[in-house]
């Protein structure tokens, strides 16, 4: 039988880390021909370029460069230059990662041209359509065929949304496949002596929400606390480039022992987190990446869309004001979450999936 062409579509850094794990299943598998397709929305080496190379990402057959813009460009930009991709590969189905501009566009892209869908880290809610990455959850799901979730809650807000029981799919999250693989290569990064780290216990910061990071009002809120925070330990802050666009613009001065960096390499960024005391973040993949190491981490927001980390995991919602972030962190010192690892969080989802597509695309043939 010939091969099922699949095309994966990743275009931000939290794209990479999913993609990787499944690219290498889907090559191992002789029933499927991978087609890795790049969006372009993140471009700079050390946003993009290092990442595929750490983590053993082929070259991607296509490269739509659409770059950064306002939310409309560069949605519409995906799906002006996806299309004839998709046309002239002429996929068995394509898969979709994630929650940013690049899933939502490719996801609509593939749809109206009568192709299968499968979302990847389908169901995640964070009930607050503030956030861009929730219209595009909503979205991308309630137009996919088959939807892979990474945790319980991700089926239980799909069903509670009417999709179907038979194409919902726990499979548990690839995210995790990438840290176990990286864990150990991991701690011989050199990180830790370039940024001076001596042995003494730091934390972890990093922040690139536009709530946090876009106001300045609240980013200086959240900026007050973390000082406060590193009267206590020091802080390592990887900077965002949207982070840092915002703290060149404000001028909102930076105190206390936070050290900025330039953004991490996976292995680097890993490595510092893997040995921290605590991670402070708005991130949604470092909220689960803790909970994989069981390492306490603050999430600066007042909602999460992986509560699992929270339920089970090391994750406390800190929210974003000064002084709930000063008392989630004072719970923390007094009493550190150590948690437990999420069902499937075990380095075998990218293998589950493939099992799942493979049935789907045989049953389609
Ligand atoms: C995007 C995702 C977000 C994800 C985040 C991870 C959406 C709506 N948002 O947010 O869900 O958590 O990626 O990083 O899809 N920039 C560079 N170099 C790059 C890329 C961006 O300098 O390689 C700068 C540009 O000034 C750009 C800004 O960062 O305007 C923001 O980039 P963008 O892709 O629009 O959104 P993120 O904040 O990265």
């Amino acid at each position: 039988m010939k091969p099922k062409k699949l095309i994966c579509v990743g275009g931000a850094r939290p794209n990479f880390m999913k993609l990787a794990p499944i690219m290498r299943a889907l090559e191992q598998a002789p029933e499927f021909d991978p087609v890795l397709v790049h969006t372009g929305q993140h471009y700079d080496q050390a946003m993009s370029g290092q990442f595929f190379r750490e983590l053993g990402l082929p070259q991607p057959a296509f490269n739509l460069e659409v770059g950064s813009a306002s939310h409309a460009q560069q949605t519409a930009e995906v799906m002006k230059r996806f299309e004839p991709v998709v046309l002239e590969v002429q996929p068995d189905g394509v898969l979709v990662v994630g929650d940013v501009n690049s899933t939502v566009a490719s996801a609509l892209v593939a749809k109206k041209l009568q192709i299968p869908v499968v979302h990847l880290e389908a169901g995640l809610r964070s009930f607050d359509r503030s956030m861009p990455e929730e219209i595009n959850r909503v979205v991308t799901d309630a137009i996919s065929d088959i939807l892979l979730a990474s945790e319980e809650s991700g089926r239980r807000n799909l069903l509670a949304e009417g999709i179907p029981s038979e194409r919902i799919y726990l499979v548990g999250n690839v995210m995790i496949d990438s840290l176990r693989l990286n864990l150990e290569k991991a701690q011989s990064s050199d990180i830790l002596n370039r940024l001076h780290i001596k042995g003494e216990p730091y934390g972890v910061v990093t922040l690139h929400r536009p709530a946090n990071v876009d106001d300045q009002e609240q980013f200086g809120e959240i900026l007050s606390a973390l000082a406060i925070i590193s009267e206590t330990v020091p802080l390592y802050f990887p900077v965002h480039p949207r982070t840092r666009l915002s703290l060149a613009g404000c001028g909102i001065p930076v105190r206390g022992r936070i050290h900025l960096a330039d953004p991490l390499a996976y292995t680097e960024f890993l490595c510092l987190m893997s040995k921290a005391s605590v991670v402070l973040t708005d991130s949604g993949g470092i909220q689960e990446e803790t909970t994989a190491l069981g390492i306490p981490c603050l999430t600066l927001r007042n909602n999460t869309e992986r509560p699992v980390t929270v339920d089970e995991g090391t994750n406390t919602l800190a929210g974003t004001r000064k002084e709930t972030i000063l008392a989630a962190w004072d719970e923390v010192k007094r009493a550190p979450k150590t948690g437990r690892i999420p069902k499937y969080w075990d380095g075998n989802a990218a293998v589950r999936c493939v099992t799942v597509l493979r049935d789907y695309l045989s049953a389609t043939a």
